[in-house]
């Protein structure tokens, strides 16, 4: 990509693409299956924009390459800053703090300083490559000191920065040895979003007692006669293509087979999880192996399939739960199970989309029950999916989903007793209360898809105030 010609440009940590290494070992590209690049590619295309991003492996320095139509920025990372910046205080201080703790966060100054080296790496890449007045959009918990590292380099820039993940109740932000230089560096964004209300509202009031400036409602005012508008934009799927991906004879051929190789039973469970300690896999396993031990629920009748998707798997905490999980799965399998009669179905794999589609129709129940979480978007898919109105979404109210899935059987994942009878709630319910919930919940997923999303964060970043004009816009 030459230096300033891109109008759009995302920052994320990840580019948009994973690498293939197909039978001669010849390698290629393939677009990763998340909603974010299917809203953004477009816009992407259509400005001639940009996506600056890590491409996944340590040690590595590629050039900047095209692939179908996007301009890829590949930012290098060493093997200590994989440690330090991604594995380290990304994944091991940002994710467990920001989580309400539920793993004990890590603090060390090695990591702090490789955390502000990458973000000033991939700053200065942005800064090259974003033409005059240009939008750039950083995406993350792992780039929050890019806004302002990057309007200092290019104060012309319009500036945007949506967190994915939840944003920490005051209290447990204040943990942070370096909290003011995380607000600072978010402070450089013109618009900064979040997924729920609440958390803009943690933003605001921390920068008002932390920095010291003024805020009123959602905007920060700043010496220099700035502002900073903090809102909420819920994230969402690409609602669409998963219910079209659900109509297809294929995944209607697969949901049936996988229900067949299960033997049939009356009610299929369904989780599916990144296998991370935010997801509350293991009170999920126990309330379903209650039922089970208890006789609520009999072993020819149930199953509950667990696809635990591979994630982060060198830090210390995913070790730790990787091995818990495995050791629950066959506690309950050993205790309960029978001869071709295996309670829980458990799956360390990634699939593709299609799998996905087919193991959501095959399912009676989903049951999504993180112990908190940003969004959760399988929420979501599953909802797109069950366009036959069939099936029930049992929803931790501790997701962000949980705001707007309200028809969801919602449950505090911390209880296991109240998650069981929750469960039994959605298994025996009446067929048409399933459908009257599922109408609900489709109601607001198919409305309020990605491209809505992208299309509500980039016009409010438009309109925040014209970098050039002395007065910010009305
Ligand atoms: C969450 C984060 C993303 C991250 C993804 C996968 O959804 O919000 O920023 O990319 O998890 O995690 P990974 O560490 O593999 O990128």
């Amino acid at each position: 990509m030459a230096s300033g010609l891109a109008e759009f440009v995302v920052i994320a940590n990840r580019l948009p693409v994973d690498r293939i290494t197909g039978p001669d070992g010849e390698t290629t590209w393939r677009k990763s299956p998340g909603g974010l690049v299917t809203a953004l590619e477009p816009v992407i295309r259509r400005k001639g924009g940009a996506w600056i991003g890590w491409h996944g492996a340590a040690g590595e320095k590629l050039r900047p390459f095209e692939h179908e139509g996007m301009n890829l920025v590949p930012v290098p990372l060493s093997e200590e800053e994989v440690e330090e910046y991604y594995e380290g205080f990304s994944n091991a201080t940002l994710w467990p703090l920001y989580h309400d703790v539920v793993a004990p966060p890590e603090f060390h100054r090695e990591w702090w300083d490789a955390y502000v080296r990458v973000n000033q790496r991939f700053a200065q890449k942005a800064a090259k490559i974003a033409k005059k007045n240009a939008v750039v959009w950083v995406q993350d918990y792992q780039l929050q000191l890019v806004p302002t590292m990057l309007r200092e380099l290019r104060p012309d820039l319009r500036i945007g920065f949506f967190l994915h993940i939840p944003f920490p109740p005051t209290e447990l932000f204040q943990q942070l040895p370096w909290r003011r230089q995380i607000l600072e560096g978010l402070l450089g964004a013109d618009l900064v979003g979040f997924q729920m209300p609440g958390a803009a509202q943690n933003f605001i009031r921390l920068v008002r007692q932390r920095v010291g400036h003024k805020t009123h409602r959602d905007t920060v005012y700043l010496p220099d006669g700035r502002t900073v508008l903090a809102q909420a934009y819920p994230i969402s799927i690409d609602a669409a293509g998963f219910e079209e991906l659900a109509r297809t004879p294929e995944v209607i051929a697969r949901a049936a087979e996988i229900r067949e190789s299960l033997g049939n039973p009356k009610v299929v469970l369904l989780g599916i999880d990144r296998l991370d300690y935010t997801k509350g896999l293991r009170q999920r396993l126990r309330a379903f192996g209650e039922l089970i031990t208890e006789g609520a629920l009999d072993v020819d009748d149930a199953v509950f399939i667990q696809v635990a998707t591979p994630s982060r798997e060198r830090v210390g905490q995913y070790i730790l739960l990787r091995d818990d999980i495995n050791r629950l799965v066959g506690r309950i399998n050993g205790d309960v199970g029978r001869i071709g009669q295996q309670p829980v179905t458990y799956l360390h794999a990634s699939y593709p989309r299609e799998e996905m589609a087919a193991l959501y129709r095959a399912a009676d129940v989903m049951v999504v029950t993180p112990l908190r979480d940003g969004m959760n978007l399988v929420a979501k898919e599953y909802v797109a999916c069950r366009y036959d109105e069939k099936g029930a979404l049992v929803l931790s109210e501790f997701a962000g989903a949980a705001s707007e899935l309200k028809s969801a059987y919602q449950v505090n994942p911390h209880d296991i007793n109240g998650m069981k009878q929750m469960l039994l709630a959605a298994i025996n319910a009446d067929p048409r209360e399933n459908a009257r919930r599922m109408k609900a919940m489709r109601r607001q997923v198919m409305e309020n898809d990605i491209d809505l999303w992208a299309a509500n964060f980039l016009r409010e970043l438009n309109a925040v105030r014209d970098p050039h004009a002395k007065n910010p816009r009305p």
